[in-house]
Formats: structure tokens, C-alpha cells, sequence
């Protein structure tokens, strides 16, 4: 078989393909299920594993990633799949300890040496997490699909969730938006080579050395920005936690090119269900141009660590974050006050 390009078998990659949140909300809410003692997160909450309590202790951490190819290149694929679906357990300050495959594959139009590639960029992700493969399960299905269900352990102490946000604290980032934009551009076969380098290199990138820092430090929030855009994710920190969150729009770290290709119209269809979803939580943006939120509404495919930390720690943060070479940016702060997003 001559070789194919992956992103060609499906109609929509990497994050961007998640059922937009309004649609879940309609299946997911008011069901009812019984009371555990020891379920400390569920899937009612918007937090990124759920968690269920093991001893006085611990408690267990779970989480599943799968989508569509978001690059051609099976290795790549395979590694930031992994790398996506580890993230969750790291934007929790857990460890994870074991993964579990979820593969679709057509084996009639693609030859199984590109499930080959894909298992073996993800096990080199995983390799690097120091979390063992455990086992998988696969389906014969036109669309390729491909990530992992990872297990962790946390400390119940220092369980890091969403929406801790406290008046002060001020917000970073670690890794730069427009993965979506990026992915648009592939597809429509215009995306530059510096843009697609940079966005494929940060979306192999595991948030495991930041998580690692964050668990050092007072950290009061976190969460990992995916398919809802930074905004998305940032509201699922503002709401429930008596606070705004304000972002300083220019500050916000984006990859190459991204800001050309949303002039172009190149926008993610993801982009419009999350703005949609959450417009109403964005207040105050007059003085930003109008096309950054749809840039900020991005969905992103493995994207960086987003939390919040007192301002007495930022040095301290600061610093481990430079040594480690993770290029954490602060992008904003938080304000006691009405549970909104504001942009200045
Ligand atoms: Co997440
Ligand atoms: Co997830």
C-alpha cells in the first residue's frame, strides 16, 4: 500500500472531535446514580478524572483520551495521544501508574503496519511517564481512533481541583494555544512547517515535569486545556468558586501563525460549539479584538497545564518552571467577585 495521510480518514481530529459540552449536558444530566462514601469526583462534576478513595490516604484516579489522528505521522500520533490522556491525571497532581488502549482501526484501507507506528509512539509516551501498557481493546472502524485509559493515584491532601481559585492568586499556562487552528490548516494543506513543528512538539510534550512542580508548590487550582479552549476550561475554574477570573489577552502565549489563519477563517468547528456554550460567562472583552475569543475558544489537542497559585509562591514557580524548561506564562489573576471571565 503507498503510504496515506492519517488526518485524511477522518472528518475531525484530535480534541476537536469531543461532542460539544451543551450535547453532553443534555445526556449526562440529572442521572442519577447511587451514593458511594468513597466517590470523591464524578462524571457530574466538570473536574478531569474521577476519583474514587482507597484508605485514609489515597484515592485512585481515572480517566480516558481517545480520538481521531491529529497528525499524519502514526509515531506522533500514537505519542500525543498518550500524552493527552495522561494529562488529565497530571492536572490533578496525580501519578499515574497504568494504561489501557482504545484503538479503531480500519484494517481493509490501512495497512496494520500504521497501528504498529501509533502503539509505538504511544508506549514511548508512556515509557517516559514511567506508566506500564496493561492492556487495549480494538474495534475494526473506518475512522481511525486511538489514545488510553490511565489509572493514577493521588493524595487526598493535595488533590488539585478545578475550581479552588482564590481572590489573588494569579493564573499560568504552560504550553501556547492554536493546536485547532493548526490542524485546519493541515487539512486544508496550507500549514507552514514552523507552526506545524511547534504545535506538534507541544502537543508530544507531557505536562508531567509542570505537574510534578505544581506538586510541590501551594497550587489552589488546575486543569489541562483540551477540547473546551482555554475560555472552556477557564469556566469550569470560575464557576462554583465565588471569583472572576481576568486574563490579560496580550500575555497569552499562541503558536506560529495562528492569528494569520483565523484571518483566513481557518476555525475549527469545535471553536463556534464552545463559544456558544460558555459566551455567556465571557463579560468585558470590549477591549480586545473580537477574533481572539474565537482564538481563546480554540479547541486544543494536548494542551498545557492552566492553574492558579498565590502571588507569594510566583517566584518560586517561576523559577523551578525555568530550570525545568517548561514554559510556563502567566496570563492572568483572580478577583473575588461575580463568577465570570473578563479579557483586558
Ligand atoms: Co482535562
Ligand atoms: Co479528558
Amino acid at each position: 500500500m503507498k503510504p496515506v495521510r492519517l488526518t485524511e480518514y477522518t472528518r475531525f481530529s484530535g480534541c476537536g472531535a469531543k461532542l460539544g459540552p451543551g450535547l453532553l449536558d443534555k445526556a449526562l444530566c440529572g442521572l442519577s446514580q447511587k451514593d458511594y462514601p468513597n466517590l470523591l469526583a464524578d462524571y457530574s462534576t466538570s473536574e478531569d478524572c474521577g476519583i474514587v478513595k482507597i484508605n485514609d490516604t489515597q484515592a485512585l484516579i481515572q480517566t480516558i483520551d481517545f480520538f481521531p489522528p491529529i497528525v499524519d505521522d502514526p509515531f506522533l500520533f500514537g505519542r500525543i495521544a498518550a500524552a493527552n490522556a495522561l494529562s488529565d491525571i497530571y492536572a490533578m497532581g496525580g501519578t499515574p501508574i497504568a494504561a489501557v488502549s482504545v484503538v479503531c482501526f480500519p484494517k481493509d484501507t490501512l495497512d496494520i503496519s500504521y497501528l504498529r507506528a501509533i502503539t509505538e509512539g504511544g508506549l514511548d509516551a508512556l515509557n517516559e511517564a514511567d506508566t506500564p501498557l496493561v492492556g487495549g481493546h480494538s474495534i475494526d472502524d473506518p475512522e481511525p481512533k486511538f489514545g488510553y485509559s490511565v489509572t493514577g493515584l493521588i493524595d487526598i491532601d493535595t488533590i488539585l481541583f478545578n475550581n479552588r481559585i482564590h481572590d489573588q492568586d494569579l493564573l499560568y499556562l504552560t504550553k501556547p494555544i492554536g493546536t485547532g487552528l493548526i490542524n485546519t490548516a493541515l487539512r486544508g494543506g496550507i500549514v507552514s512547517e514552523r507552526a506545524l513543528e511547534a504545535s506538534t512538539t507541544s502537543m508530544s510534550t507531557l505536562n508531567r515535569k509542570a505537574s510534578m512542580i505544581l506538586n510541590t508548590l501551594p497550587i489552589t487550582a488546575c486543569t489541562d486545556v483540551t477540547g473546551f479552549g482555554l475560555l472552556g476550561h477557564a469556566c469550569e475554574m470560575v464557576i462554583g468558586s465565588g471569583c472572576t477570573i481576568q486574563f490579560e489577552a496580550s500575555s497569552i502565549p499562541l503558536l506560529p501563525d495562528v492569528k494569520e489563519y483565523l484571518s483566513m477563517g481557518l476555525i475549527p468547528e469545535g471553536t463556534y460549539r464552545n463559544k456558544e456554550y460558555r459566551r455567556s460567562y465571557i463579560k468585558e472583552y470590549a477591549s480586545v479584538d473580537p477574533d481572539m475569543i474565537d482564538l481563546l475558544f480554540d479547541p486544543q489537542t494536548s494542551g498545557g497545564l492552566l492553574f492558579s497559585i498565590p502571588k507569594s509562591s510566583c517566584s518560586e514557580l517561576e523559577r523551578l518552571m525555568r530550570v525545568a524548561g517548561v514554559p510556563a506564562v502567566r496570563i492572568g489573576e483572580v478577583i473575588a467577585g461575580e463568577e465570570v471571565i473578563t479579557l483586558v
